[in-house]
């Protein structure tokens, strides 16, 4: 099994690999902690108004449908949730069905539709996705969301600590994946602290989502992961912990 790590979300499928779809600032976090209050279907687009058409149309089959994401990291105009963890949490109590349109996590997660698996990941589930991963038998590529196609340093710092367990189960490393393990070797003893001071860290600390970072920097609280599958012909992230 050989680990190799994408920068930004690849421009062709995957073909017969396992991808770890990681945006750890905020999205795959989010996704992580929606499964984990027992959201059962998660329906990532690409766009706002896709997500919002989205929504009516599965609301016609009397679903209750929570709709969440961001744009500039706030919450999208008449959404009923932004993209934050820890606003979440304080308000537990969601749907079952939920649609999440984000500026690079929910593309991530689709630029990856029609590899062999499809992993949502983030710190917050580490070993059970990377577990996962592993027992998939395949490749693993590790695509990173970036921040609107160019290299994110957050998901990178995220990425090394994929390697790194991934490496411990059995994995074998490549260059790019080297580059990732390093760069997380030297923050892995205050990982909040780095992700904070990267440009999307910035950001999200600026518009006062401080809780968010120390959340997101949480290892393997969680077991539930989000597997990418096909639901009504659709993408739809489902619920998995083995
Ligand atoms: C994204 O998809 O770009 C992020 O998750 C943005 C965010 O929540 O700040």
């Amino acid at each position: 099994m050989k680990i190799s790590v994408a920068q930004i979300p690849p421009t062709t499928i995957p073909y017969g690999k396992t991808c770890i779809v990681i945006d750890v600032l905020r999205a795959t976090s989010v996704i992580t902690v929606l499964l984990d209050l027992g959201v059962k279907e998660i329906y990532p687009t690409a766009t706002i108004e896709e997500a919002r058409i989205l929504k009516k149309s599965l609301e016609t089959s009397n679903k209750k449908v929570l709709l969440l994401g961001e744009r500039d990291g706030l919450p999208p105009e008449g959404f009923d949730h932004g993209n934050s963890p820890t606003a979440l949490l304080e308000n537990p109590s969601v749907p079952l069905v939920a649609v999440q349109a984000t500026t690079n996590g929910t593309p991530a997660l689709l630029s990856c539709y029609g590899a062999s698996s499809v992993i949502a990941a983030a710190p917050l589930n580490l070993s059970t996705s990377c577990k996962h991963a592993v027992n998939s038998g395949n490749d693993v590529l590790i695509v990173c969301a970036g921040l609107r196609g160019k290299f994110a340093e957050d998901d990178m710092l995220a990425a090394g600590m994929f390697v790194e367990k991934l490496v411990s189960l059995g994995g074998t490393i490549t260059d790019s994946a080297t580059e990732a393990l390093t760069l997380y070797k030297k923050s892995e003893k205050f990982f909040a602290e780095s992700l904070r001071r990267t440009e999307h860290g910035q950001k999200t600390f600026e518009l006062g989502f401080n809780n968010d970072i120390e959340k997101c920097a949480e290892i393997d609280k969680y077991k539930v992961f989000g597997v990418l599958s096909k639901i009504f012909d659709r993408p739809c992230i489902i619920p998995n912990t083995n």
